[in-house]
C-alpha cells in the first residue's frame, strides 16, 4: 500500500472515530433530555398527590386542636373538603395537558435506567402495589435551602422565574407552530370528572388518578420542590392567560407593545418585521406581539413552560374551556377562605381566533445556544426581553447576544427587575452568576452599540395573587435601544 493510501485510510478512522464519538455524544444528551423530561411529567403527575399530603397536614393540624377550638372552627373540615375538589379541577387541567403533550423522544427508552438507576422510586402510575386510597405514596422530602422552594413557596413574588432548566437545550425543530398542531384529540380519554356534579363521590382521601393513556408516560416520585414548579407553571397561567392576570399584563406586557407599535408604525403583511421574545414564558406576549402584525417568535427552554404553553395555543376550542384554582396552595395573607379558593377560568381568549398573524412560533431551547448560532446573526428587527435578563448565568452574553442578533437600526425593549436568578445558589458554588448593578448593565449596553432611547421605572408585580394581603411591587426597569449601525462589524474588530 502507498504512502498515500495508508494517509487516506487512517484519515478515513479518524473521520469515523470523531462520527461515533459525535453519534455517542449526541445519544448521550437525547438521555439527559429524556430523563430531564420524565422527571418534569412525573412532577405533573405528582401534583395532586403532593396537594393531597398538604390538605392531611391541615387536618392533622386541626385535629390536635383542643375541643373548645375545634367548635370555633367547625367549619374547616368543609374547606379542606372543598379543598380537594380544587386540587382535582387542578388535576384534570393538568391531566387533558399532558395527554395533548407529544414528547419529542420515544418516551419508553432508556427504561432501565427509570429501573435501576438513581430513580429508584420510579412507579407507572397504575401501579397495584400501593393503595390508592388513603395513603397516598410519600414523596421524598422537601429539597432543604433549594432555591426553587424559595421561589415558589413563600417568596413567590420573589424569585418566580423558578422553571428549571432542563439539562441541556431542546432537540432542534422541537417547535410549536400555533395553529397547526392539533395532535391527541382522536383517541383522547375523558379524565374530565367533575367532583361538583358529584357530591356523593367519596373525595375525602383519594387524590385524582391520572387517566391511563399518561401510562404511556413512566413517571416516578420526585422532589416536592419539582411540584413546586407546577405550582409555579399555575400562577403563570393566570398572568398570562386569565382575566384576572390582566392588570398584570397591562402593567408588564403593554408598555412593550405600545414601545413595539411606536417604532414599526407601518407593519407590511407581505414583509412584517420580526420580533424575538427570549425566555416567553407561557406565550401570550409574544402571542400580542403577533397580533400586532409582527413575525413573531418565543423562546423558552423550561418544559414545564412549553408543555402548557403548547397546550393552551394549540389545544383550547372555547374562552374559559378549563377552571382552574390557583391561589389553593398558600394558606397565608388570604382575606377570606373564598378567596384563596376562587376559581380562575382560562383562557381570557381564544388564541385561534386572537388575530395570530403568520409565522407566529415558539422554539424551544436556551437562548444562548439557540441564538447564539452565527445563522442568527442579524436576523431580527426587534427583541423584547419580559422579566428575562435576569435569569441569566453571565447577563454580559446575553446583552452579547442580544446585539449580534439585531439587525443594525433593530430595537431592543427590556422590562424587568435584575433578580438574579442564579444568585444566592447556595450549596452550589460553581454555579456562575454574574450579578451586576443596573448601572453596570446600561454601560455593558452602551459597549456593545446600543443608544438608549427611551428609560423609566413601572411599577410591577408578578403572578401576585392581586386579592393578597402580601404585594409584592418591583420597580422595574423599562427601556428601548436601539442598535446603532455598523455595530456587528465593530464588535467582531473589538473581539479580536
Ligand atoms: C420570569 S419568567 C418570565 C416569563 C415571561 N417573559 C413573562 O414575563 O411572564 C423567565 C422565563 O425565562 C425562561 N428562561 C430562563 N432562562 C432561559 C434561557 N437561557 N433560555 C430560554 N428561556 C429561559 C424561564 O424558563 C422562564 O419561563
Amino acid at each position: 500500500m502507498s504512502n498515500d493510501n495508508n494517509n487516506k485510510s487512517a484519515a478515513a478512522a479518524v473521520e469515523d472515530d470523531d462520527e461515533e464519538a459525535i453519534i455517542r455524544r449526541k445519544k448521550y444528551e437525547e438521555s439527559l433530555e429524556i430523563q430531564s423530561l420524565r422527571r418534569i411529567i412525573s412532577a405533573y403527575i405528582n401534583y395532586p398527590e403532593a396537594a393531597e399530603e398538604d390538605v392531611k397536614r391541615y387536618e392533622r393540624s386541626f385535629r390536635r386542636l383542643p375541643v373548645a377550638h375545634k367548635a370555633l372552627l367547625a367549619h374547616l373540615p368543609l374547606k379542606y373538603q372543598k379543598l380537594r375538589r380544587c386540587i382535582t379541577k387542578n388535576s384534570n387541567f393538568i391531566f387533558d395537558m399532558l395527554q395533548a403533550f407529544e414528547p419529542p423522544f420515544d418516551m419508553s427508552q432508556d427504561d432501565e435506567m427509570c429501573e435501576h438507576g438513581d430513580n429508584s422510586s420510579c412507579v407507572h402510575h397504575h401501579s397495584d402495589d400501593r393503595d390508592p386510597c388513603c395513603e397516598p405514596v410519600s414523596i421524598s422530602g422537601r429539597a432543604p435551602s433549594a432555591q426553587c422552594s424559595e421561589a415558589c413557596g413563600g417568596h413567590e413574588e420573589k424569585k418566580e422565574n423558578c422553571c428549571e432548566p432542563k439539562s441541556g437545550s431542546f432537540p432542534e425543530g422541537l417547535e410549536c407552530q400555533t395553529n397547526t398542531h392539533k395532535g391527541g384529540c382522536d383517541n383522547a380519554i375523558d379524565v374530565s370528572v367533575d367532583s361538583d356534579t358529584d357530591p356523593n363521590k367519596d373525595i375525602s382521601c383519594a387524590p385524582p388518578e391520572s387517566p391511563d393513556r399518561l401510562d404511556s408516560m413512566p413517571h416516578f416520585h420526585v422532589p416536592l420542590v419539582d411540584v413546586d414548579k407546577v405550582r409555579c407553571v399555575i400562577r403563570n397561567i393566570v398572568r398570562d392567560w386569565a382575566a384576572e392576570g390582566q392588570k398584570e399584563r397591562d402593567q408588564c406586557y403593554k408598555p412593550i407593545l405600545e414601545e413595539l407599535k411606536r417604532h414599526f408604525p407601518n407593519r407590511s403583511e407581505d414583509s412584517p418585521p420580526s420580533c424575538l421574545v427570549p425566555g416567553a414564558g407561557l406565550g401570550r406576549l409574544a402571542l400580542e406581539i403577533s397580533c400586532l402584525g409582527f413575525k413573531s417568535q418565543g423562546n423558552e427552554f423550561s418544559y414545564y413552560m412549553m408543555i402548557c404553553s403548547s397546550f393552551i395555543l394549540n389545544q383550547t376550542q372555547a374562552i374559559g374551556e378549563w377552571t382552574i384554582h390557583p391561589w389553593i396552595h398558600s394558606n397565608c395573607n388570604s382575606l377570606s377562605d373564598a378567596d384563596q379558593l376562587r376559581p380562575v377560568s382560562i383562557p381570557d381568549i381564544l388564541p385561534a381566533s386572537a388575530g395570530i398573524t403568520e409565522g407566529f412560533s415558539m422554539c424551544g431551547g436556551d437562548f444562548v445556544e439557540v441564538y447564539g448560532d452565527p445563522a442568527q446573526v442579524g436576523a431580527w428587527d426587534a427583541i423584547v426581553t419580559c422579566f428575562f435578563l435576569d435569569t441569566a448565568h453571565n447577563i454580559v452574553e446575553y446583552i452579547e447576544i442580544i446585539s449580534k442578533i439585531l439587525k443594525d437600526g433593530g430595537v431592543w425593549i427590556n422590562l424587568g427587575p435584575l433578580l438574579y436568578h442564579f444568585a444566592d445558589m447556595y450549596g452550589q458554588e460553581d454555579e456562575m452568576s454574574v450579578e451586576l448593578s443596573l448601572e453596570d448593565v446600561k454601560r455593558i449596553t452602551l459597549h456593545y452599540g446600543f443608544e438608549l432611547e427611551l428609560e423609566k421605572t413601572i411599577e410591577t408585580t408578578y403572578t401576585t395573587n392581586p386579592r393578597s394581603m402580601m404585594q409584592n411591587h418591583y420597580f422595574s426597569a423599562f427601556w428601548t435601544m436601539r442598535k446603532k449601525p455598523l455595530v456587528a462589524a465593530s464588535i467582531e474588530s473589538m473581539d479580536e
